[in-house]
């Protein structure tokens, strides 16, 4: 099986854990603060995240800081919030990601989420009128998305070791399910 079929199939019900824990909390947004709550909660795993994965991508991966969502999340925040951004608190129990391999398994995730963000997208927007020109981060790279993503795949094709993509897989599945006791820890509602 192809590496990035195994981490489909691997991560499989990380995903269907977490996206059952994310559609109430998008169903329950009425007010431009509860949207900012979401917001905030992905801005401290994705800041966090993305500032660990960066030195080991860095020299691998060209097009790594078009690739990075935390900036669009703040944009977000404050187009919502009429431009205060409250201090956010950064998750500090994320994945272990010391190596390349392990990155790569952390940015499927993150690179997937772009995916899913089609749909969470449309579901804000018709809560939530006011959110209309807040939604860059859900909204991922729009019309790109999908070529950005058949494009993230191909990394996935380069040679790894059997240790190299344990670790992957690992990473990956890791990344779900912190991020999911992140939410759930930080989640109020
Ligand atoms: C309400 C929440 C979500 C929904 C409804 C959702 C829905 C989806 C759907 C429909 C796909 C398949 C798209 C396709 O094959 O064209 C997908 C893929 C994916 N999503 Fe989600 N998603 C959600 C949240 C998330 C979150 C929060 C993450 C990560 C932080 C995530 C990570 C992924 C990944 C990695 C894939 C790629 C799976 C693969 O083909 O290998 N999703 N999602």
């Amino acid at each position: 099986m192809v590496l990035a079929e195994e981490l489909k199939n691997y991560t499989k019900s990380a995903h269907a854990a977490l996206e059952g824990r994310m559609i109430p909390a998008i169903k329950s947004i009425r007010t431009g603060g509860d949207y900012t709550r979401l917001l905030r909660l992905f801005y401290g795993y994705y800041a966090a995240l993305e500032t660990k994965i960066a030195p080991q991508v860095c020299d691998k991966l060209p097009d790594f800081e078009a690739r990075r969502k935390a900036q669009s999340i703040l944009s977000d925040m404050a187009a919502i919030d009429g431009g205060s951004v409250a201090a956010t608190t950064l998750c500090n129990t994320l994945p272990d990601i010391t190596s390349y391999p392990q990155a790569l398994g952390a940015m499927y995730v993150l690179e997937g989420s772009t995916l899913g963000g089609q749909i969470i997208s449309n579901m804000i927007r018709q809560r939530l009128q006011e959110a209309g020109g807040a939604l860059s981060f859900f909204e991922g790279y729009g019309e790109q998305t999908a070529a950005m993503w058949q494009r993230f795949k191909l990394l996935l094709e380069d040679d790894f070791s059997e240790t190299e993509k344990a670790a992957l897989l690992y990473a990956a599945n890791d990344t779900f399910v912190s991020f999911q006791k992140w939410i759930a820890a930080h989640d109020a509602r």
